[in-house]
Parts: C-alpha cells; structure tokens; sequence
C-alpha cells in the first residue's frame, strides 16, 4: 500500500538526492549564467541586432574557442548597470533554486570594456545586484574578476589594479578565463602578483583545452590558490601527486566539458573519478549554466549516476566545496553545521539512516 512513506526496501535514487544537496559552486561565470530570455530581451532594449532571434539557436559548441566566440556575441546584449543589476539577480535566483548556498562567480569585463561600458558601470550593476539577491534569496556570493587572457597581459594589469580598489569581502579575487590554445601563461606573471600583493586571491583557467604544463604554470608562476578545471593535470603523474598531496582545490564542471570542451562523450567517462581517486580535492561546478542549458545540481545528478557514488560520497563532495572556497572560517564553519543538518534533513524524508547525530 502507497501510504506516502519513503520504501526502505528501495535502493536510494542517489541522483535525485544529489540535485537536492546544498552545495558551494566556485565556477560559474556571470555571463555564461545569462538566461536565453534575458539575453533576447537586453539585446532588443540596447538597440543590439543578434545573429538570431532565440539565443539557443549559437548554443551549440564544438570546442572551446567556438564557444567562447558565442560568449562574445552574447556578451554585446549588455552595456547598463541595470542590465547587468539584472544578470547578476538572475544568475543567483537560478543557482539558489538548483540548491546552491555559497558561490564565488566570475564575471569577465573585457568583452563588454572593448564595446566601451566602463567597468565601474560593470561593477556598479553586479554590486546592486548582489545586494538584492541577498535580501530576497537564499544565497551569498563573492566576486571573482576574470582576465581575458587572449588580450594580453597589459588590459590584465589595468583590470587587477581596478580590483584592487574594491570591498575585498565582495570582489573576492582574481582568475583568468578563455582559450589556452597559443596562450604562454607565464605572460600573466606580473598581473597576478600584484593580484597577490594587492591582497586578491588567484585562480586560473588550466588544464580544460591546454596540457598538464599550464597547471604547474598557474601554481609555481602565478601563485595560484586554486585550479578551474586542471582535469588535465592527470597527463602527469608527478604534479598529479603534487596537487593531490597540497590538496590544491580543482573546481570542475564535468557537463562543460563535455558540451564545451568536447573533452569526453558523456560525464561517466569524464576524469572526475580518476581525479577523486588520486585523492586530488576535485569539486563539482557548472561553468555556464545558462549556456549549457543546465545546473549544477544536473553536474551533481550525473557525477552521481555517472560513477556509481552513494550518497555519503555526494555529500562529502559538497562539504569539499566549503572547504575549497575562500570564504572566511567562521563562515566556513556555519555552512558545515548547516550542510550537515540539511543532509540529515533529505535523508530522513529518504528514510536513509542518518549521517549525523543531532548536537
Ligand atoms: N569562459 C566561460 N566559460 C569558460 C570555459 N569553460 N573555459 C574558458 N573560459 C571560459
Ligand atoms: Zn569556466
């Protein structure tokens, strides 16, 4: 007889559960979280003609570069405070409803800068709009100003200094986005240590679409903290060991990569399981989701059913997050008892044993 209580007998449905963890999500970019509507919208009010009607129509990628051409296209819709106000609001509600408590996410103000929208137009939309989110959402979230690395060194240094100048608590630190194809990343060394003089924090795109080499790079030249993507690292077993053992955070989006990177034919054959197996502190993000068409509880859901974990796994992943993120202690603390009470939550609606005594 269905009575509306949970089947103890019944294998848990890992997946599902796994959509509805709280999680941290530490890469996600600002613009690749644009809804399609929104972008239609924004475009039309600025007078900006797209090559389509529907922006889903140039959501089909075959490799990074052709995906970051769209980006760019995408990227012309904005020139206003409010539009980006709004981008930012948007972005938080659709990562709020997907479970996500805590985010660190990039926006990237070169594109915009070259079609002259000032950053601090940039900025002052993207503060605005954090502040609402706040208010209205279950949600915090930092900033992280990306690079365009494929302008060059000499914009990076004018957007670090800008920076620099901000709230720290709100513009958290510094990454560096786009292609690897034709980059020497070793030509940022001078922008990302004054990120590092200047108190900003530092991360970088390496290893999604270049070799092993630009994640050696980003820590030894650029005094990285942490790696967005570095799925690469596996080519080299001695600096695999190296990230493993400095538990060099690695923030993975395992659909991306394999929507945008083309790196694998579906999630369960992506490196993430050979990345957590090598004891490298790999977490799960979702890159673009308005782009993607995705979340991150969708990444969840599929690194989830993609390699088998159960559910204890899937939660200590969360907790992963937490503890990857630059968040002060005391936060970090508070989003630990609280992650570990909402997992206690789900799985007694599940009827699973419970992972944590109540204190
Ligand atoms: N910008 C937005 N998404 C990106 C990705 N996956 N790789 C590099 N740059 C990006
Ligand atoms: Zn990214």
């Amino acid at each position: 007889m269905d009575d509306g209580s949970p089947d103890r007998t019944a294998p848990p449905d890992v997946a599902a559960l796994a959509r509805r963890l709280p999680k941290v999500e530490l890469h996600c970019h600002l613009e690749g979280s644009a809804r399609p509507e929104t972008i239609a919208e924004l475009a039309r009010n600025n007078g900006v003609v797209l090559p389509v009607e529907d922006p889903r129509e140039l959501f089909e990628f075959h490799d990074l570069n052709s995906f970051i051409a769209v980006y760019e296209i995408i990227c012309r819709s904005l020139r206003t405070a409010e539009d980006f106000r709004r981008l930012t609001y948007e972005a938080l509600d659709d990562g709020a409803a997907a479970g996500v408590r805590y985010r660190e996410m990039f926006f990237s103000p070169g594109f915009v800068i070259g079609m002259g929208v000032p950053i601090e137009v940039v900025w002052e939309g993207i503060v605005a709009g954090l502040r609402e989110a706040e208010t209205d959402l279950d949600i915090r979230c930092r900033m992280i100003l990306d690079i365009d690395k494929p302008s060059g060194p000499a914009p990076a240094e004018a957007l670090v200094r800008f920076a620099g100048t901000q709230d720290r608590d709100v513009l958290i630190g510094v990454g560096g986005d786009s292609t690897e194809r034709d980059i020497d990343h070793r030509a940022f060394a001078e922008a990302f240590a004054l990120a590092g003089r200047l108190g900003l924090r530092r991360t970088v795109h390496a290893g999604e679409d270049g070799p092993a080499e630009n994640v050696a790079i980003a820590l030894d030249v650029l005094g990285c903290e942490r790696i967005d993507h570095g799925v690469r690292v596996l080519e080299d077993p001695e600096l695999t060991a190296r990230v493993a053992a400095a538990q060099v955070p690695l923030t993975v989006c395992p659909i991306s990569n394999v929507v945008i990177a083309n790196l694998c034919a579906d999630v369960a054959s992506h490196p993430f399981g050979a990345l957590r197996a090598a004891g490298i502190l790999a977490t799960v993000n979702s890159d673009d989701p308005g782009m993607q068409g995705t979340t991150i509880a969708d990444d969840y859901a599929q690194v989830a059913a993609g390699f088998g974990y159960d559910l204890t796994t899937m939660e200590t992943i969360a907790l992963d997050g937490i503890g990857a993120s630059w968040a002060p202690a005391d936060e970090k603390d508070a989003l630990r008892k609280r992650f570990l009470a909402e997992f206690d939550e789900l799985r007694s609606e599940a009827g699973l044993a419970l992972r944590h005594e109540p204190t």
